[in-house]
């Protein structure tokens, strides 16, 4: 039975500034994901602050809002089936240095905080995070 999500993924300011994005897309539509909206923005600090308010008690939460905020990032609605849970397998492990080869922070991901990529971690929360992004 088909089980098609939604779910959101950012190539995060370390990989627009190498120029990946064009490469990292491609892996997304190789992999049957289909990119129903994307573009590309940079977003303020306070912004950051809001899209990852769940990790606002963490010790990286500072650091965290002020990379995310501190380049251009590709915004993207993926959809396929079990979008969420094939985009994190996709992504591989949030350290790089943890993840399995054919994973893209594994091929592009230069340490945890630059690990080039994020994506949604349940349906629940894509939802949340594609509504914080393109809400028309
Ligand atoms: P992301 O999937 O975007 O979600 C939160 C981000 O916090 C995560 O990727 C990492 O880039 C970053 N981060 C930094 N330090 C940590 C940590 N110790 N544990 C989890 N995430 C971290």
């Amino acid at each position: 039975m088909s089980n098609l999500e939604q779910t959101l993924s950012i190539i995060k300011p370390d990989a627009v500034e190498r120029n990946l994005e064009n490469e990292i897309k491609e892996i997304f539509k190789n992999k049957s994901f289909s990119i129903l909206r994307e573009k590309k923005i940079q977003i303020e600090k306070s912004e950051a602050e809001k899209f990852y308010k769940v990790h606002a008690t963490k010790p990286f939460y500072n650091d965290l809002c002020t990379y995310l905020s501190s380049g251009p990032i590709i915004v993207m609605v993926l959809e396929k089936d079990n979008a969420v849970i094939a985009n994190r397998e996709l992504m591989g492990a949030t350290n790089p240095n943890d993840a399995d080869e054919g994973t893209i922070r594994k091929k592009y991901g230069i340490s945890i905080d630059k690990n080039s990529v994020h994506g949604s971690d349940s349906v629940e929360n894509a939802k949340i995070e594609i509504d914080f992004f393109f809400k028309d």
